[in-house]
């Protein structure tokens, strides 16, 4: 069955899940009526109502008649949800969005009817430009509708459970990596002469002008389109090696480590 059919509850209409309903109403995938959303104080999210959405604090009646259950709460929210829904989760494709909670975790947590998917997105969300990560538990059908959703809002991949934390890091946080990669370049084009607007619009248009290369060159190894650039003598390879000696790969490999490092702690 297509997505469009099914029923849809977001439970914790937060920042995730905020962003998860614009993409889905403005891809127009889904008709209104099949979308209900929750959150505990719902004067934030009141006004979707208007818009032929259901919008409740009431977890059990919100998914009573769904077909896919969207899991967006914080993870140390997740005991109360499954408490308030205990009864009328049954039978539900419940994708999960919580950071660190294994698929094993959830399967112990919710009943043992469910499908689970686990998802594991960024800020891009927002932009339509996500890259989400998604392992699973459920059949190659209900996984495939999960990716059908993410890829609305950007990029989906299947990955093995194991890889999450790393997905996390390499994805969720990377959005902040790759910003602070942009603010220096920014900073650099103002020492250069720019003005910070300016400097800022260089930046961000080159940085997805870099990315573009690659994904629309099915892709291409950076390399390669570094090799483009790279005039024997010149001054692109003279920056870039200097970046090297200051350590510019090996900083942001670490930089990746540390941060899994402690993902793996918390
Ligand atoms: N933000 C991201 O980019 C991102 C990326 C990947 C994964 N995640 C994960 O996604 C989850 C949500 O993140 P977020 O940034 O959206 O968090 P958030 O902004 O704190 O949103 C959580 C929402 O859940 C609601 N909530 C709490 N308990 C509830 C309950 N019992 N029933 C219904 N709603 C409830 C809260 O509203 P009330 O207090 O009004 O109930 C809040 O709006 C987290 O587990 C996070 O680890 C986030």
């Amino acid at each position: 069955m297509e997505l469009a059919n099914k029923n849809i509850t977001i439970i914790g209409t937060g920042n995730l899940g905020l962003a998860i309903t614009n993409g889905l109403l403005s891809s127009g995938l889904l008709e209104k009526n099949k979308l209900t959303i929750t959150r505990r104080k719902t004067e934030g999210i009141e006004h979707f109502s208007t818009q032929g959405i259901a919008v409740t604090n009431d977890n059990a009646k919100a998914v009573e008649n769904a077909d896919i259950v969207l899991l967006a709460v914080q993870p140390g929210q997740l005991k109360d949800v499954v408490a308030e829904t205990q009864g009328v989760l049954q039978n539900k494709l419940v994708v999960s969005t919580l950071t660190g909670v294994t698929l094993n975790q959830l399967q112990a947590a919710l009943d043992s009817s469910n499908a689970i998917v686990r998802a594991m997105p960024n800020t891009a969300l927002a932009v339509k430009q996500s890259m989400t990560c998604i392992s699973t538990l459920a059949s190659k059908e209900d996984t495939a509708l999960v990716q059908s959703i993410f890829s609305v809002l950007g990029e989906s991949v299947v990955i093995e459970d194991e890889l999450m934390q790393a997905a996390t890091v390499l994805g969720a946080s990377g959005i902040a990596f790759w910003l602070r990669l942009i603010r220096a370049t920014t900073q650099g084009g103002i020492q250069l002469g720019f003005d910070a607007p300016d400097a800022q619009k260089i930046a961000v248009q080159t940085c997805l002008g870099a990315a573009s290369l690659l994904q629309q060159n099915n892709g291409a190894h950076p390399e390669s389109e570094i090799d483009k650039v790279t005039t024997p003598k010149g001054c692109t390879i003279a920056g870039l090696n200097e970046m090297e000696h200051k350590g510019l790969s090996s900083a942001l490999i670490q930089g990746l480590v540390a941060s899994f490092e402690k993902i793996n702690e918390i």
